[in-house]
């Protein structure tokens, strides 16, 4: 099927009440291994790119100095790769920029094939992001895009998203901010983090994802509230890729009971990665210490010096530079190459298959109404 935006998918989740995972994917093994263990499932899927994850499928290894021009061609990339999986696949796929840094970024990313696209300005002061925001919506509705805003700042580390603090969402604000931007869907904070210290035995202020909500009825106002940050940071896997030599300290996630009790409050969408990123790092260190003669290799060995190098890092993006077409285009060089990546879609399975079961959107996909980006065009201009 050809792709969706985001809208239709937002529209089933708030109407059935359950939560619909967003999971990032940094290479093209990993998108087609996201696309088939929600299809195992019967569930929709959510891929997502982070604005300098384009940086980094654009070929640029140090991606956090990718310039738009890199940006460009990666959304490009992982796009033409995401559509060709979708086109085969019996689920509906949506493809979202994650975390959008500008006006550039999302316009680059769209113009790249995504249907969906994120605007983070919730660095700015409020009127600003509102404005960047209604910015974006005008440009991405026009084109039957979906937009996801930002609003309250989440703690902690994600590629250029940055901050030592939180400061908690503003229910009455944010029922503003969905008024005065017409956005799909908005991010809060409310005590989620990014990346793999979030703190020990985190509590969700859900009371306000609720305040939201219930002004947003009363208000006839539609919206999905979107939970980022939401990695559960298995300790099996922590515990796993330190047993391998790894040195991950301080891991905490958010407890998948908490994130369970969040979602009839009103979160309906849930962003994972680093739960992801793992579940990657710890299937190539357990590769090639089974396959010692692999570490040698002149196609993959490469990727275990880096793994044995930077031994307090899990994001695989740190450790596949030495097989960049493969990260870019899927190309498959030999059976070294093609073993490497059989463990990585197996991690990015684990990771998602999980999660798909305990935020309920197993066997949901037939719910979700198949729109294309012409009739949402439409669709929008009556909204
Ligand atoms: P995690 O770091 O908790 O996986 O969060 C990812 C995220 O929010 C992507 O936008």
């Amino acid at each position: 099927m050809p792709l969706i935006p985001l809208r239709p998918l937002l529209e089933t989740v708030d109407k059935y009440h359950f939560a619909q995972g967003a999971f990032n994917v940094n290479a093209v093994a990993q998108a087609k291994a996201a696309i088939e263990v929600h299809e195992m499932f019967r569930s929709a899927a959510i891929l997502q790119g982070a604005d300098l994850a384009n940086g980094f499928m654009g070929g640029r290894t140090d991606f956090l100095n990718a310039t738009l021009e890199d940006k460009k061609i990666g959304a490009k990339n992982i796009a033409n790769a995401v559509k060709k999986f979708a086109e085969d696949s019996p689920i509906p796929v949506v493809l979202h920029l994650d975390h959008g840094k500008n006006f550039d970024s999302c316009k680059a990313a769209i113009e790249g094939g995504y249907t969906s696209v994120m605007i983070d300005g919730s660095s700015l002061p409020f009127d600003e992001n509102v404005e960047l925001t209604r910015e974006v919506v005008k440009y991405a509705h026009a084109r039957g895009v979906s937009v996801e805003g930002e609003l309250g700042v989440l703690a902690g580390v994600e590629d250029h998203v940055f901050s030592s603090t939180s400061t908690y969402t503003n229910p009455l604000k944010a029922v503003e901010f969905f008024k005065k931007t017409g956005c799909d869907a908005l991010a809060i904070s409310y005590g989620t983090m990014h990346g793999a210290s979030k703190g020990k035995d985190v509590k969700l202020r859900k009371e306000i994802a609720i305040a939201i909500k219930e002004c947003m009825m009363h208000e006839n106002l539609f919206g999905v509230l979107v939970s980022h940050g939401s990695s559960t940071v298995p300790k099996y896997i922590v515990d796993e890729i330190n047993a391998l030599g790894g040195n991950i300290q301080n891991a905490y996630g958010i407890s998948i009971d908490e994130l369970k009790a969040a979602i009839p409050c009103g979160i309906g969408k849930i962003n994972v990665d680093t739960d992801i990123r793992l579940a990657v790092t710890r299937n190539m260190k357990e590769f090639f210490k089974n396959n010692p003669s692999k570490r040698d290799s002149a196609s993959i060995g490469g990727v275990y010096q880096l793994l044995e190098e930077k031994k307090d890092q899990f994001d695989p993006r740190a450790f596949l530079p030495p097989i960049m077409d493969t990260v870019m285009y899927g190309t498959i060089k030999d059976d070294d190459t093609a073993a490497l990546v059989e463990v990585i879609e197996k991690g990015v399975k684990e990771a998602i298959g999980t999660l798909i079961v305990e935020f309920g959107s197993f066997g949901k996909a037939p719910l979700v109404e198949q729109v294309s980006l012409e009739e949402m065009i439409e669709r929008y201009k009556k909204m």
